[in-house]
């Protein structure tokens, strides 16, 4: 998945890219490893942004993906100073989601580009799934394959690629499920308490929602 978003996103030696939503910075460090870029990681989150810079450390890439702390609806770094923005599986989380991607425009140099990938909707949830998601997966809100295109167009971005990403996804879904089920059924098997009942609902709705085509995720990728 970062291989590819290292090539929509023309990220090649020496780049300066930020991952916006970073989380533990996996993704950064594998472009700045596979690709030789220059990752700078934004993530809300103190104890990610510890692992993630603690992770750099160890594996001696602290040199080239530095980890900020910060929200990327407020990102502190100079406009115009990044080749490339990427995001993997995180905007959901993000309430005020047209301000990060403002974010991502003023950062970028002329001609730089934004890929990432999310969660979207094909049919808009309903408010019971939609509090479903909120409980199961964080999700603050999801857009649509039609909203986000018009978002990234309304801060201004162009040339909007859009790639269905849902049968793939689906897949992936499932087998993440069927591991974590055969999990809960284990660790109740030996008495164990086996976790929250509301995420394990969640989680059995979002795979529903999924297959079922409601949901699915989304490549998308513009430039400035
Ligand atoms: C699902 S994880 C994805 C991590 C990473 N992109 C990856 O693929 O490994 C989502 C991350 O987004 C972070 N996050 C959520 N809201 C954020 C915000 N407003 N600004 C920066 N990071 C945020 C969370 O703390 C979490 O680490």
């Amino acid at each position: 998945m970062v291989d590819v978003l290292a090539q929509r996103g023309n990220i090649s030696p020496g780049r300066y890219v930020a991952d916006f939503c970073a989380g533990l910075g996996g993704p950064a460090r594998y472009l700045a490893h596979q690709y030789g870029a220059l990752v700078t990681c934004i993530e809300l989150n103190p104890d990610r942004a510890f692992g993630a810079s603690d992770l750099c450390e160890r594996v001696g890439l602290a040199r080239s993906v530095r980890i900020v702390r910060a929200d990327v609806a407020r990102v502190p770094l100079l406009g115009e100073s990044m080749d490339a923005v990427i995001s993997q599986e995180a905007l959901l989380h993000v309430p005020d989601k047209k301000a990060a991607l403002a974010e991502a425009y003023r950062v970028l140099k002329p001609g730089g580009r934004l890929t990432f990938t999310d969660w979207a909707t094909h049919v808009s949830l309903n408010d019971a799934d939609a509090q479903s998601m909120w409980r199961g997966i964080a999700a603050q809100s999801i857009q649509s394959f039609v909203t986000y295109p018009q978002l990234l167009q309304a801060v201004g971005f162009r040339d909007v690629q859009t790639e269905d990403l849902t049968s793939e996804w689906a897949r992936i879904l499932e087998e993440r499920f069927a591991m974590y089920r055969q999990l809960r059924e284990e660790t109740q098997r030996i008495g164990t308490p086996s976790g929250d009942s509301d995420f394990y609902r969640s989680y059995a709705r979002l795979v529903a929602l999924v297959q079922g085509g409601t949901l699915g995720g989304g490549r998308f990728t513009v430039q400035k």
